[in-house]
């Protein structure tokens, strides 16, 4: 496979976004990532390790594509955030804005939960391939369109924990 970002390169952004993310925000607040499970787990664990110790973090799982490399535009919860989001500074975490569908669902129903503020963080963004105009306040890297694996992302449930992203051969 070819690689597409070294783990050096993913290091490096991650380290800029998190100075950025901290640089936007009273230091005197609190800041609340929402992580989108299974993909944005690397990321986040990095991002957050790059942070300083007012974040508090929780997690959200939302279904993938199962073994398809194309999406199907439906998106369903399977796992919602522990604690409440009202009042906070939220920043949802993940790993890829694709066709955008995910993230605009997500945004609605986090925003319907009253926090101070909502923005979003996702490592990679394919802008070619967006089918709703979204928002991304914090983008690690915008690539093209290409099917990319590994630092989270994943084929058919493999390739997640590799260090680097790189990209799947055609199918
Ligand atoms: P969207 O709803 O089309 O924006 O898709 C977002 C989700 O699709 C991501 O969270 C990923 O799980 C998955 N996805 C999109 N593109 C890729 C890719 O190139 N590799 C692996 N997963 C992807």
């Amino acid at each position: 496979m070819e690689t597409l970002l070294t783990t050096e390169q993913i290091q490096t952004r991650i380290v800029e976004m998190a100075a950025s993310i901290e640089q936007d925000y009273p230091p005197e607040e609190g800041i609340h990532l929402v992580g989108v499970l299974k993909g944005g787990f690397m990321f986040m664990a990095d991002l957050v390790r790059a942070m300083s110790p007012r974040v508090t973090m929780d997690f959200i799982a939302v279904s993938s594509y199962g073994k398809r490399t194309k999406s199907t535009g439906e998106v369903r919860m399977v796992k919602d955030v522990d604690a409440s989001l009202e009042g906070r500074h939220v920043i949802i975490v993940e790993d890829i804005v694709d066709t955008g569908l995910t993230l605009t669902y997500l945004q609605d129903i986090l925003r319907a939960r009253g926090p101070k503020s909502i923005k979003t963080a996702c490592l990679l963004s394919k802008p070619s391939r967006r089918v709703v105009n979204v928002t991304v306040d914090y983008v690690g890297f915008t690539i093209e369109d290409r099917f990319v694996v590994g630092y989270g992302l994943d084929y058919a449930e493999k390739y997640r924990n590799l260090s680097h992203i790189a990209v799947l051969d055609e199918e």
